[in-house]
């Protein structure tokens, strides 16, 4: 595997270390409820594999695939669902595990669509938040971590369908055209 590109950002150990601590305020805040989680792929799978195996609480998964990024690392500015919810969330307190938020286009899209199937909450978890490149006027309820404006791969993260199996966050830094 080609890794000469990428420098890590955030280490395996210390990505458990915070879920844990994520996981530990999510399970406080929705003590004594049924959480329905809503994992966006493809990008959080790994993300959410991680958490619910740390939150102390009675649990579903659902799935919603969306699309928002071409094969580059620029936004197409158009997001799009791939594959649908399987189980209704209507009535239900539902968290939305997401990797990453970046302009907020996706979140702002996500909130519209999973808000009109009238869940009685709604809230969402990222791993990572970019705040530099924020467009809407979105935030994420509970942040792993803030990061500086860079492209990264890993724990999930992909470049063109590329690095998602990274046990690290990297910054992936652009190829140098040949002299
Ligand atoms: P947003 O709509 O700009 O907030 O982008 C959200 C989606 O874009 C995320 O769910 C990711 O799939 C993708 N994305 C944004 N920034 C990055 C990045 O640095 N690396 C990989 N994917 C990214």
């Amino acid at each position: 595997m080609q890794r000469d590109n990428l420098e890590v950002l955030i280490g395996a150990d210390r990505i458990h270390e915070r879920i844990r601590e994520l996981a530990a305020q999510i399970s406080n805040d929705y003590r004594g409820r049924h959480v329905c989680l809503v994992g966006i792929l493809k990008g959080s799978w790994v993300f959410l594999a991680d958490l619910i195996r740390s939150l102390d609480l009675e649990v579903s998964v659902s799935f919603l695939g969306v699309a928002s990024y071409g094969k580059g690392t620029k936004p197409s500015g158009e997001v799009k669902i791939t594959l649908d919810l399987d189980d209704s969330i209507e009535g239900k307190d539902v968290l939305v595990v997401e990797d990453i938020l970046d302009t907020g286009e996706t979140f702002r899209y996500l909130q519209g669509v999973l808000g009109a199937h009238q869940p009685r909450t709604l809230r969402s978890v990222v791993l990572l938040d970019k705040p530099a490149r924020r467009t809407q006027p979105v935030h994420a309820d509970y942040v792993g971590f803030t990061i500086p404006d860079a492209f990264v791969v890993g724990y999930g993260l992909d470049f063109a369908q590329k690095y998602r199996n990274l046990p690290d966050v990297c910054v992936l830094h652009p190829e140098q055209p040949k002299a």
